[in-house]
């Protein structure tokens, strides 16, 4: 294992441009324009690997291509470790908002800026890499390996499900390892205890046939926008509480030693309050900051348009108004049964005159680990000796909608491991990781794999 962590600190150089090359191709999943570099990304993730020493497949979807990466040269009684990652990243708009280009990477103050440097490629990369020092020079590993990639993540992983359904047999692993989250914070490593869930709608409101004169009509025809702001702020009580009936029948009571765990976390809400910029914080009441984030449930409005927003001032009636709406959910709640409550919901809310549509964009399912056992305590020892410093346990407020679905299919284990810092603008302007974790957490992962094999 020295010779791996050697060579990786002998290769730091060539890893670092490797990595820019690999975030300079714009694997945005979610615009068709870029469908040849997100192909171009898979392509090119395969051929990394390649030289890293696997055998890699690219399959086709009826989207993104999935990259699959194999070494199976462990003892035939050794453990298999399924690496999952998504080498396609979230629109970089609005590009005036960048302090470099998104798909230029540069470095400043020890960070990479470039749209995927922590979300997911450069922490994708870095098992790429672990794995090629791993395995240079002749060296073996304890453990067989799987690399799954997709180009899919950022827009709900729509091809993986059925890909592992019908790959399952050739899939079997024993864990499957994540790196697409954060640290808790700079020097203090993490592993994950929970994600959240996703269920996302479009609310669409409709009244008068077409946009009418608002002096010659208001007053007496409805107003779609109203309308809409008024079920939106039906969503929630005074509380913060979400006001939908049933809302909170499935979300499960979190045993006292998480709450516990969570409490004993350093975190300052007013740290993080100027962080974000705002004059306060809201929420749920009688929750702290971390549990908001992290085990309760959420309502927001990510989207909002209606009516006349260009210079200056017309009046006008709008004929409708939408609104794009997602809640997070936690452990056991399921997109459907929100689906069915928002909809009743609607139904006994939306005021006379006015139709509302509801649709739903893609989601993904709460996750909770299994804490304790033999590879979350590999991974404390791998992260230990990387950063110097006992890893914490954390939630986290995101979705990573395959995790839950690679435990149901697969039946393994998912850990989660991530290299992250928090403010590090995931799907935001200017996006960064840091260089010390690229480096840092490339030996934590040669550890890792170390670990996992230890019998
Ligand atoms: N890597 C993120 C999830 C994440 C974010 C984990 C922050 C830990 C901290 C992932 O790529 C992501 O952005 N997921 C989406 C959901 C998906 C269905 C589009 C999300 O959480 O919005
Ligand atoms: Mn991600
Ligand atoms: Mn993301």
């Amino acid at each position: 294992m020295s010779d791996a962590l050697a060579f990786a600190t002998r290769q730091s150089r060539r890893f670092r441009e490797e990595l820019f090359d690999f975030l300079r191709i714009p694997s945005v999943s979610a615009q068709s324009e870029h469908d040849a570099d997100t192909r171009r990304a898979a392509s090119w993730l395969a051929e990394n690997l390649r030289s890293a020493g696997l055998e890699v497949e690219i399959f086709e979807t009826p989207k993104h291509p999935v990259v699959l990466g194999e070494w199976r040269e462990a003892d035939p009684d050794a453990p298999t470790v399924l690496v999952y990652g998504h080498y396609d990243v979230q629109p970089a708009e609005p590009l005036e908002e960048w302090s470099s280009p998104p798909f230029e990477p540069a470095i400043r103050d020890g960070k990479v800026f470039a749209r995927g440097a922590a979300d997911d490629k450069g922490q994708l990369f870095m098992h790429a890499k672990a794995l090629e020092a791993a395995l240079a020079d002749g060296g073996t590993l304890p453990v067989n390996v799987i690399v799954l990639a997709e180009g899919e993540e950022e827009i709900g992983s729509p091809s993986l499900v059925p890909f592992v359904e019908r790959h399952k047999d050739r899939l079997a692993a024993d864990v499957v390892v994540i790196s697409d989250s954060a640290m808790f914070e700079e020097g203090l490593p993490s592993i994950l205890f929970s994600l959240r869930g996703l269920a996302y709608f479009e609310l669409r409101t409709q009244a008068a046939k077409t946009d009418l004169h608002s002096g010659a009509y208001g007053g007496a025809v409805p107003n779609p926008a109203t309308a809409l702001a008024r079920v939106i702020a039906s969503f929630h009580d005074d509380d913060g509480r979400i006001a939908i009936a049933g809302f909170y029948d499935d979300v499960l009571e979190w045993d006292e030693k998480i709450r516990a765990q969570i409490r004993n976390l350093p975190f300052d809400e007013e740290k993080f309050r100027n962080g974000v910029g705002a004059g306060a914080l809201t929420g749920e009441q009688g929750w702290s900051v971390l549990e908001q984030l992290w085990i309760r449930p959420t309502c927001e409005v990510n989207g909002l348009l209606s009516g006349y927003t260009g210079e200056g001032a017309k009046t006008v009636l709008p004929a409708c108004a939408m609104a794009k709406v997602s809640f997070r959910l936690v452990p056991d709640q399921r997109p459907e049964r929100v689906r069915k409550l928002l909809a009743s919901h609607l139904e006994r809310v939306t005021p006379p005159g006015v139709e509302i549509e509801l649709l739903e964009h893609h989601g993904g399912l709460p996750w909770k680990a299994e804490v304790g056992g033999r590879y979350l305590e590999a991974a404390t020892t791998a992260l230990e000796e990387a950063f110097g410093t006992h890893p914490v346990l954390t939630g986290e407020g995101g979705t990573i909608p395959i995790v839950v679905e690679f435990e149901r299919i697969l039946g393994a284990p998912a850990l989660l491991v991530g290299f992250a810092l928090p403010g590090s603008n995931m799907h935001a302007p200017d996006e960064w990781f840091p260089l010390e974790n690229f480096e840092k957490g490339i030996g934590a992962l040669v550890r890792l794999y170390q670990e996992l094999g230890r019998r």
